[in-house]
């Protein structure tokens, strides 16, 4: 019967699975105990019918009904998550506590937990059950899912220590995990590298591809219009006949908006999910998988028009890319590219963000070391962050028509 019910609710037929049990549950003998199976599922069959108060009684039932051991973890655990349903967030906790004391090892129920006490703005607590998930299954999405939330919640919070002593707990159950040592420095506890790492670039990028175009809409991203703005601004309307580079292509926004100018579209970018994307999108000539700087190391006088798009955030002292440029630029080719605004007035840092900030100053510098002319900057807004505007400059460069 009770397979008979299971089948039922798999179906989503609560209704006929509850009938089904309820005639069971009528039929025992008077002087036998209910059985807790039979309980378990009255919840799960009240849940799935909206009816959680119910479904919260059925479950505690069958936990005094005396389950084996197994049994009992899993209906703690579906106690937790009814009640965590309902808003009951300590009373959740505790429920799944309860589970992890019979079976200490289960990572799902770590990560519910990880919820529940997040939900119940124990953001520590959160984030310590989510890394014992991710120990326990390093692939776990949902656990991964829930540590950064916590983070995220940490960083709106303003508590960079907490953030930071979770972070090393990280790296201590992922040692060399190229995300957590990027946050550690972007956390300021531990020496800002010179730019993000590729692993750091692979890892986030891979990890957003697909819903990258969406993310960044709802974001009110507008820094590839702001580009081809800066472009006609420069060259007049385009006229499709300009071999120009896309730097850290994406998943291909920026290309959309270089399209126009362009008889021949190269697109690089380190992340093969982004260049996946990107190859979708069908703006592109070619597509190379190769860090920006040697990859602009590599291509001699080969470019009307190089773009650096939302892409110099992952890159910190801008003296090796613009040096590159030059070097990738024909004579007189222009680079144009995207910052956000460092606060200060000289030099760039790295933000709590994990991107990097760019004074003018730093630009203007970085151009002239690189023997680039012809420098304007615009101050933009480029997209928004938690409501607020993210400040940054458009700018571009040319190189000289002079052999230098
Ligand atoms: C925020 S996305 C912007 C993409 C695109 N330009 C746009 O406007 O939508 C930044 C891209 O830069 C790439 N990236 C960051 N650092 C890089 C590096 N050092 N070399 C190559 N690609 C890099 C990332 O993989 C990511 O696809």
């Amino acid at each position: 019967m009770t397979q008979a019910a299971r089948a039922l609710l798999r179906e989503g037929d609560g209704a006929g699975a509850e009938r089904l049990l309820t005639a069971a549950l009528a039929d025992r003998p008077a002087d036998a105990c209910a059985d807790p199976e039979v309980l378990h599922l009255l919840g799960i069959a009240a849940h799935t019918q909206g009816r959680p108060g119910e479904a919260v009684r059925w479950l505690e039932s069958a936990i005094a009904a005396g389950p084996d051991e197994v049994a009992a973890a899993s209906l703690h655990n579906d106690l937790g998550n009814v009640l965590l349903e309902t808003g009951a967030h300590d009373r959740a906790v505790a429920a799944y506590e309860a589970s992890l004391a019979l079976d200490p090892d289960d990572g799902p129920t770590w990560t519910n937990l990880a919820t529940a006490l997040r939900l119940g703005h124990d953001e520590t607590g959160a984030g310590r059950a989510a890394l014992r998930a991710i120990e326990l299954d390093r692939s776990s999405e949902p656990a991964w899912h829930a540590f950064s939330l916590v983070l995220q919640t940490l960083a709106s919070l303003g508590r960079a220590e907490d953030a930071a002593d979770l972070t090393r707990r990280w790296l201590a159950i992922d040692p060399g995990n190229p995300v957590a040592l990027h946050r550690l420095a972007a956390l300021g506890e531990a020496a800002v590298p010179a730019r993000a790492s590729d692993g750091y670039v692979v890892t986030v990028f891979d990890g957003a591809a697909t819903s990258f175009d969406t993310h960044i809409a709802a974001l009110g991203y507008r820094a590839p219009q702001l580009v081809a703005a800066e472009l006609g601004r420069r060259l007049g309307p385009p006229n499709g006949g300009l071999v120009v580079a896309d730097i850290g292509c994406g998943t291909g926004l920026s290309g959309a908006a270089l399209r126009p100018y362009a008889v021949r579209l190269v697109g690089c970018d380190l992340s093969l999910g982004m260049l996946r994307q990107a190859q979708l999108r069908g703006c592109y000539d070619a597509l190379d998988k190769a860090e920006l700087v040697r990859f602009l190391q590599t291509q001699h006088a080969a470019y009307d028009v190089v773009a650096c798009v939302d892409t110099l955030c992952y890159v910190g002292d801008l003296g090796d890319f613009t040096r590159a440029v030059a070097g990738a630029l024909r004579p007189g080719g222009l680079l144009v590219a995207t910052v956000e605004r460092a606060a200060a007035d000289s030099g760039w840092r790295l933000t709590g963000s994990g991107r990097y900030a760019h004074s003018a100053d730093h630009v203007d510098k970085a151009c002239a070391g690189a023997g680039l002319v012809d420098l304007t900057h615009t101050e933009v807004v480029l997209r928004e962050e938690g409501g607020e505007p993210v400040v940054g400059l458009v700018w571009s460069a040319r190189r000289t028509t002079m052999k230098q």
